[in-house]
């Protein structure tokens, strides 16, 4: 990441701390297992709070190709900086919280870098209910967490059936970070 990255991510920490809620940028550790098992052509790819673009990279370095991958990022300035990045990424600049009308279908996953924790159980199901509408049968939603606890509330969890897998415990990353993988049972036809 460039020094002016961290530039721009500090001080939109400092301006909105309760929108960027992270100490730092994701690391590339943490990037690495965000995206792990993302098929180049498996279908579309939604990223939620794509803040200076590291996770962003980091699926594109997976192979999914920029046309493929839709950025939801509701701070303007974090949306330049993408669109400056990867002029071929659509970005969207909107609330994660609308993602039940973006206009993709069948998405192989969300991945999510937004502080799903710290967000009011209202936002995060209308955030997983649209989640469960964009992808495909046995879709992820992946989320990193830097809690002992399954970031996703218990009562949005239990409306919507989600399962999920846990990853071992990320060191470096600033702080120390889990990622989940949220998904519904895909029903088996009888
Ligand atoms: C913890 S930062 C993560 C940035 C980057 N993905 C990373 O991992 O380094 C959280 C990001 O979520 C964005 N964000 C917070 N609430 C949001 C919302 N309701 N809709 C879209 N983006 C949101 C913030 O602007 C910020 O860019």
């Amino acid at each position: 990441m460039s020094n002016s990255d961290f530039a721009l991510f500090m001080g939109q920490l400092l301006k909105k701390p309760h929108q960027v809620v992270a100490l730092a940028p994701s690391s590339r550790f943490l990037c690495a297992e965000m995206v792990a098992g993302l098929d180049p052509d498996g279908g579309p790819v939604i990223e939620l709070g794509a803040g200076t673009g590291n996770i962003t990279r980091a699926i594109l370095g997976a192979g999914i190709a920029p046309e493929n991958c839709h950025s939801i990022e509701m701070n303007p300035e974090f949306c330049d900086r993408l669109r400056a990045r990867f002029p071929r990424l659509n970005v969207h600049h909107m609330s994660a919280g609308d993602i039940g009308h973006l206009p993709v279908d069948n998405a192989q996953a969300v991945i999510s870098g937004l502080p799903l924790l710290s967000m009011p159980t209202e936002l995060q199901r209308a955030i997983l209910t649209g989640f469960t509408r964009r992808v495909t049968p046995g879709g992820s939603y992946v989320q990193f967490t830097y809690g002992p606890k399954p970031p996703v509330a218990r009562a949005v969890r239990d409306e919507l059936g989600l399962e999920w897998r846990r990853s071992g415990k990320i060191w470096w990353n600033m702080p120390p970070a889990r990622v989940y993988r949220f998904s519904q049972p895909v029903s088996v036809p009888a």
